[in-house]
């Protein structure tokens, strides 16, 4: 399905805590050829921080856009280990993931910080890839849907329709990452509308919001997630850290 309102798909990769400074240098640059000349995708890639300024230098006049794994809400001041919009600003930064499962449950960031960031952030005019989804106990206890909305909710009733251009939500089952285990197609297909629904019910019909699913997005599974209603792109980890891997979803989504 084509992307709202002329956007395109978005294939965004998060290398996570992995490759360093020259590795990553060296993906950014294999990276370029794959991004020239699409049609209907974007390329984004999250590299770790340290590595974000060399990737910039990597990425000058390619159309692939980076940004960082995570962000403060706040502009500067005493906030050890965080990065600001200002900062990532200064160096070609486009956007910032929020909410990562990882951050969410490995770090403990609590649900009401990842909403904090993304309003903080939106707010000053900087693109939010918001992430969210549901644990494998909360699917089995039939509370996807409240978790999902907890999430978001709070993030769509503080923003504007304006503030909204710069969202794009993330749906990653928390059970599906790394673990190359998939979400059916009904899954995401219901969860994606659910998502679509919420969005035009909080911001009009005119707001179009690109969701991204998440886990395990593979070259094997991702023809069959891209055809999918409100499914305008991927956030990619495994796959997104090779040329050979991650090519072959820009491709898919080119069609
Ligand atoms: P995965 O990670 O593709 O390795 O499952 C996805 C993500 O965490 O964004």
């Amino acid at each position: 399905m084509a992307a709202p309102h002329g956007k395109k798909n978005i294939i965004a990769g998060n290398w996570k805590m992995n490759l360093g400074v020259a590795a990553s240098r060296a993906l950014a640059r294999g990276l370029r050829s794959s991004a020239e000349k699409l049609s209907k995708s974007e390329v984004w890639v999250a590299p770790s921080s340290i590595a974000l300024e060399a990737v910039a230098q990597e990425l000058k006049g390619s159309p692939i856009h980076y940004g960082a794994q995570n962000i403060a809400q706040e502009k500067s001041g005493a906030f050890t280990g965080e990065l600001s919009v200002a900062m990532l600003t200064e160096i070609g930064c486009t956007f910032s993931l929020v909410g990562h499962s990882e951050r969410r449950n490995v770090f403990g960031e609590p649900n009401s910080q990842c909403v904090a960031r993304t309003i903080g952030v939106l707010k000053q005019g900087f693109t939010v890839v918001y992430c969210v989804g549901e644990t494998l106990a909360e699917r089995e206890s039939n509370i996807t849907s409240r978790v999902i909305e907890e999430q978001l909710v709070p993030v769509l009733q503080a923003i504007s329709a304006q503030e909204a251009q710069n969202l794009v939500i993330a749906y990653e089952p928390v059970w599906a990452i790394g673990t190359g285990k998939v979400a059916s197609t009904e899954q995401i297909a219901d969860v994606h509308r659910a998502i679509a629904l919420r969005v035009s019910e909080t911001l009009g019909a005119g707001c179009p919001v690109p969701i991204l699913y998440g886990g395990s997005v593979t070259a094997e599974n991702f023809a069959s997630i891209i055809q999918l209603e409100h499914v305008w792109g991927a956030l990619v980890g495994g796959a997104s850290l090779s040329v050979e891997k991650f090519a072959p979803l820009i491709q898919i989504s080119e069609g």
